[in-house]
């Protein structure tokens, strides 16, 4: 696992009685070089959950090498690779080695998390195992949701929503940069719904955390995602998303007011 991480992940991982290990971090995406003898990685190429970093292409390319290479599995988080701003959101890695590539996507960031709807792409083999597991655990989705994303989907109109969101999320996030002081870098590629903001080296994510919540906006801190013992310097993980239209300008201004505290 990365060594900054969603923490569901990590507890589905461990509740299995795998033993985790992490890989660092940095503007590159996870040090995919220190992979060595593991089983199996999970990853965040497209946007690095949370710290917002691209997987380098010479990355991507060893870790694929390392999955083909030792008959091992990756799994790719491709959890809102939709939503890139710069340019055209990258390729997936599972079309570079579809038999040793897990690749998951989910409509929770197009569309709504509370849908409960995401699709794998998996090798071959794994298929009948996957389908499997997945009707023990809850027999199977819902079929009126898949089926009206399904129409949503062969309309066009979902393609359309996407391409309105990317826009609408990329003022949000610009207008997220323009708010902030110099003492704040957004790090990490624009893309996705959540930025993060590195914070000047000695300041508390606690502290900045409860100004905003005295402002009444929840805040999250990268300390909480921390998963190994690589630790970065503090940062705040900012989901840009969430306000509705009307309360963003507001909500940017309790933000810029509880990191000037
Ligand atoms: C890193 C990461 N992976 C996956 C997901 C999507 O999970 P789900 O499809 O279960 O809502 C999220 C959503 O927040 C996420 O942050």
């Amino acid at each position: 696992m990365e060594a900054y991480a969603h923490g569901r992940h990590r507890d589905a991982i461990a509740a299995h009685g795998l033993e985790i290990r992490t890989l660092p971090v940095d503007s590159g995406g996870a040090s995919v070089s220190e992979l060595g003898d593991a089983d199996a990685a999970l990853l965040t190429p497209a946007h690095q959950f949370p710290f917002g970093s691209t997987l380098a292409p010479e990355r991507r390319s060893l870790a694929v090498e390392w999955a083909l290479d030792r008959d091992r599995l990756l799994i790719e988080d491709d959890y809102d690779g939709e939503f890139r701003y710069d340019r055209r959101p990258v390729g997936a890695m599972q079309a570079l080695a579809p038999e040793r590539v897990v690749y998951a996507g989910t409509a929770s960031k197009t569309l709504v998390p509370g849908l409960r709807l995401g699709w794998l792409v998996l090798p071959a083999n794994l298929v009948e195992e996957v389908v499997t597991v997945k009707a023990r655990s809850d027999w199977h989705t819902s079929s009126l949701e898949q089926l009206t994303l399904a129409e949503f989907i062969a309309s066009g109109d979902y393609d359309r929503h996407v391409r309105r969101s990317r826009l609408a999320y990329r003022r949000r996030r610009d207008r997220l940069a323009a708010a902030l002081g110099e003492d704040v870098r957004i790090a990490g590629t624009a893309a996705g719904l959540h930025a993060l903001l590195e914070l000047r080296a000695g300041r508390s994510e606690a502290n900045v955390i409860a100004r905003a919540a005295e402002r009444g906006l929840a805040l999250e801190g990268l300390g909480a995602y921390r998963t190994g013992a690589h630790r970065h310097g503090p940062a705040l993980v900012v989901g840009y998303a969430t306000p509705p239209e009307h309360a963003f300008t507001a909500a940017l201004a309790r933000l810029k007011a509880a990191l000037a505290d």
